[in-house]
């Protein structure tokens, strides 16, 4: 989840890009950088962590005037957080500075190495500039070299590049991240920006381009390659401009699920099975048992990944929440991988355990959203969620990342055991392509999960029920519920009812319902019907009605069960927030809570 920024007029650029990449801070980066432009010389500026390191690289260079700049904050998704990664990316006489993914990157660079570029950071988005320059080479005309290049992209992919083959022109491209293009309110004036924040009261007239626009603009004109698009306004706030017009974060990233999980998968599922650049299949030689270590949510994804270890790639697979597990004395042995599950990359507890595994001469595996973090630097290997800056407290697009990424990494290791047969791998991987469709929220979803909060404000309790890995995904549920509305809630397995908690049924305990129709149907409701008679409340979440249920959320079918436990996780998050909201709490902030717990 980048940000960029982009500037032509003769106001102050240099001025225009810092302070833009500062109104993008809170999409979150670990690098920045800006390239200046005018017709002698390009100048570029790149710093790591706080934005305040490039501003006093930039003020200390006593620059002269520009009429030409782009800027960038990075979320690293490919390569290290370096100077050397930090956008803008140069080629000998280009920059460009991109957000999203570039899937065929590889095969990219490869045949430009070939044709003598050299390339110098690790990232995906050096082959832009480079293949600009080689179109450019060959054609010396910057409009065919930049059409010729977005041909050959594929992925994600929304750029601004700047080049001395044309000194006026900023060459502009949106597919998958967003990009809005403005006028300014100086004649000649044309800013670029990555969302609206950085262009309120600078402009009034903005282009949100979609996918597939792009052109090019200068003091004089600004060209589109197409006729799709149209001039709207920008809104007044600036903090509702960076919710994206959203109440809340949570709420802004509960939307974001789907792109973000299209980001996750993307160059991972490739011609029918899973890649990841990351690891090899060496990862699992002499693996004979998965141990998954993590805390609050990321432990939820851990524990809905081990149902999925253990049935897809038939690997002996345990879990343990880190806070026992750093004190059980555990015995560790060195057929075991171990995977810890971290959002921040921070977490005490986490660290801890993933640091006693790395002593006991296990192999480690984080998956996590920051690089560079804590764990990144300690496990022997990472791989990112790609979700961009998660702002709410309460842990949403992580979460759903995390277990696409967990569903992907069981069908790899599948495939390596060859405990898979290729039509099984085929319908999962045809489901996993799905996921992003299942995370688009509908507003009757939405509405619905409005309209039930007001009933769900008081009682003694929630039970959130379900089985197998609807069983971690009821755990979730109530964790969100409780994190934010400070109501009481429990996860359980709804088999475990019976077992004594089924005393506290009656009409003021809350039963939320998980009943996918594709796993174990008949079993949750025959659980739910034992719940039923003795009058406690149920809501029941589900493809099928339940003329049991006193209130009750209709998902879509569908014909795989984790399809359905991507769109109830959605269901659950919306209901929590709803409540959360008309309870008058801090949504984002929630009381006696930190977004990372880094200490015990
Ligand atoms: C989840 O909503 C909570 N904010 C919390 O449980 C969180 O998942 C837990 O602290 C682990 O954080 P991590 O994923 O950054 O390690």
């Amino acid at each position: 989840m980048c940000g960029i920024v982009g500037y032509i007029g003769k106001q102050d650029t240099t001025k225009f890009l810092l302070d833009g990449l500062k109104e993008l801070e809170y999409r979150g980066y670990d690098s920045a950088g800006i390239a200046l432009l005018n017709d002698e010389k390009i100048d570029v500026f790149k710093a790591l962590g706080k934005l305040k390191n490039l501003s006093e690289k930039v003020e200390s260079a006593k620059l002269s005037k520009y009429e030409i700049g782009i800027g960038h904050t990075r979320w690293a998704t490919h390569g290290k957080p370096t100077e050397l990664n930090a956008h803008p990316h140069l080629g000998e006489y280009s920059y460009v500075v991109h957000n999203g993914i570039i899937e065929n990157y590889k095969e990219l660079k490869e045949e430009l190495i070939k044709a003598g570029h050299n390339f110098v950071s690790q990232t995906d988005t050096e082959v832009i500039v480079h293949l600009f320059e080689n179109f450019q080479n060959k054609l010396n005309d910057t409009t065919e070299a930049f059409k010729n290049t977005i041909t050959k992209l594929e992925g994600a992919f929304s750029i601004l590049l700047i080049s001395k083959a044309d000194p006026s022109k900023i060459f502009f491209f949106k597919h998958g991240s967003p990009l809005i293009i403005a006028k300014g309110n100086e004649k000649g004036e044309v800013l670029f920006s990555s969302s609206d924040a950085p262009l309120i009261g600078l402009s009034n007239e903005v282009v949100y381009l979609e996918d597939g626009v792009g052109g090019i603009a200068s003091a004089d004109s600004i060209e589109f390659f197409s006729d799709d698009y149209s001039w709207s306004t920008l809104p007044s706030s600036k903090q509702f401009a960076q919710k994206d017009g959203f109440r809340f974060f949570m709420e802004k990233e509960i939307y974001e699920q789907s792109s973000v999980v299209s980001d996750c998968m993307l160059g991972r599922i490739q011609d029918n099975e899973i890649s990841f650049d990351e690891i090899d299949e060496s990862i699992l030689e002499g693996i004979k048992e998965i141990k998954i270590c993590a805390c609050g949510t990321s432990y939820h994804a851990g524990l809905t990944s081990s149902y999925l270890f253990e049935r897809l790639s038939k690997v002996k697979c345990s879990i343990e929440v880190a806070s026992e597990f750093r004190y059980k004395e555990p015995l560790l042995t060195k057929d075991t991988l171990f995977i810890v599950i971290s959002q921040s990359g921070e977490t005490a507890d986490t660290l801890e355990a993933l640091k006693m595994a790395k002593k006991a001469g296990l192999k480690s595996l984080v998956i996590c959203n920051v690089d560079n973090s804590s764990m990144t630097r300690t496990a022997d290997y990472t791989i990112l969620t790609r979700a961009g800056i998660e702002k709410g407290v309460a842990s949403t697009k992580a979460f759903s990342t995390q277990a696409t990424v967990l569903w992907m990494l069981a069908l790899y290791f599948a495939k390596i055991n060859d405990s898979i047969s290729s039509e099984k791998l085929q319908k999962e991987l045809h489901a996993l392509r799905e996921v992003p469709k299942s995370l688009i929220i509908d507003d009757k979803i939405h509405e619905k999960t409005k309209r039930l909060s007001k009933r769900y404000l008081h009682g003694h309790g929630f039970f959130f029920i379900g089985r197998d890995v609807f069983f971690p995904l009821a755990l979730e549920g109530a964790l969100k519920l409780k994190e934010i509305s400070y109501l009481h809630a429990e996860g359980y397995p709804s088999g475990e009812m019976k077992h004594g908690p089924i005393a506290l049924a009656d009409p003021e305990l809350f039963t939320i319902a998980l009943m996918p129709q594709n796993l174990l149907y008949d079993k949750i409701k025959s659980n739910v019907e034992e719940l039923s008679a003795r009058d406690s409340t149920i809501c029941s979440i589900s493809p099928l009605e339940f003329e049991l249920s006193d209130d009750f959320i209709k998902t879509q079918k569908t014909d795989h069960y984790m399809l359905e436990f991507f769109e109830m996780l959605v269901v659950l998050q919306l209901f929590s927030m709803e409540i959360s909201i008309r309870l008058g709490n801090d949504v984002d902030m929630p009381r006696n809570l930190a977004k990372s717990v880094t200490v015990e």
